[in-house]
């Protein structure tokens, strides 16, 4: 059997410790780790990975991409997936800065509770970022009702452009920080900066509706006022409360279910609609 080879492509001047941890533990034996990749630099690193293994043993060389710059890591992915011909490809997943899996995540904790759907009414805070950018689309891609909230409405509707070309039938408003429409939100999710209020107290009595609050920041003050780190499902009335630590262990178990999948299907590629798939059947 060849060893399984996982192929680091990272935006980012020296690449993810974090995301190599992973993918020993998930499964990998071998790690060829490359930072500062960009799509004009990253073809000949794809077609080395494609040309050396053949049939299936193919299988056993794989592609994570990654970096803090969503955008960039989405760019260079855009450029592997171009790169493969006919089946010569081997499997990609796609997480710059866990954005993917957490976001998945969140959206699975959020389903334990409320019928996402048309019924449902999800707002999410922070959501111009990598992370609240992609729980939006996923919530859209589950035909829920999205607000979309950033401090600046402009950014905020540029997201929503973004999320409407990729989930055409998506039901998403671009909102202001100042109005967030938590009222009538059955679920919440908070996914600004680290170490960002985005919810105090008061904002927190406002969303009466809410049956689900997430709050995906892990670094003091909470990002939703009351949420600890670790709340996992915690009951607070009718609400469900779930801190960063408490969605991490569905992120680890999807990011590490990924890597197994990325050397069992040289087809697979993995981006946040592949991984909330994966999440869903663990
Ligand atoms: N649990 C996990 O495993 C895990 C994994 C990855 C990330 N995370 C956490 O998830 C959260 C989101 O990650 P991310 O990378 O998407 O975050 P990010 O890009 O750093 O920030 C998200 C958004 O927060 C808003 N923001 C930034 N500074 C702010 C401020 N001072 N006041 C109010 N809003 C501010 C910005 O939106 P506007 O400028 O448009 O308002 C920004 O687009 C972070 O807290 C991160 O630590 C958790």
């Amino acid at each position: 059997m060849p060893k399984n080879i996982l192929i680091q492509f990272d935006c980012d001047p020296q690449p993810s410790t974090f995301d190599a941890v992973v993918a020993v533990d998930a499964g990998a034996d071998v790690l060829l780790r490359h930072g500062g990749v960009t799509p004009e630099t990253v073809a000949p690193l794809v077609h080395g990975a494609m040309f050396t293994r053949g049939g299936e043993d193919l299988k056993a060389t794989a592609i994570f991409v990654g970096g803090s710059d969503a955008a960039a890591a989405e760019a260079v992915a855009a450029r592997v997936r171009k790169t493969f011909f006919g089946p010569v490809r081997v499997g990609v997943l796609v997480d710059p800065n866990g954005a993917n899996t957490t976001a998945s995540a969140a959206v699975i904790a959020a389903a334990r509770h409320v019928a996402l759907g048309p019924g449902c009414h999800a707002v999410v805070l922070g959501g111009t970022g990598p992370v609240g950018q992609r729980v939006a689309r996923l919530l859209a891609g589950k035909a829920a009702r999205v607000t979309l909230v950033s401090r600046s409405l402009d950014r905020a509707a540029a997201a929503v452009r973004r999320i409407e070309a990729a989930v055409p039938h998506a039901s998403i408003t671009a909102c202001g920080a100042d109005r967030p429409a938590i009222a009538t939100a059955d679920v919440i999710v908070a996914a600004g900066a680290a170490g960002v209020t985005l919810l105090d107290e008061a904002g927190r009595r406002g969303a009466t509706a809410a049956r689900v609050i997430i709050d995906l920041n892990a670094v003091p003050p909470a990002g939703v006022a009351g949420i600890l780190a670790t709340d996992k499902a915690r009951p607070e009335g009718q609400t469900v409360l779930y801190g960063a630590l408490g969605v991490g262990g569905t992120k680890m178990k999807i990011h590490k279910a990924a890597i197994a999948r990325i050397f069992a299907d040289t087809a697979a590629f993995l981006d946040a609609e592949e991984l909330l798939a994966i999440g869903e059947r663990l």
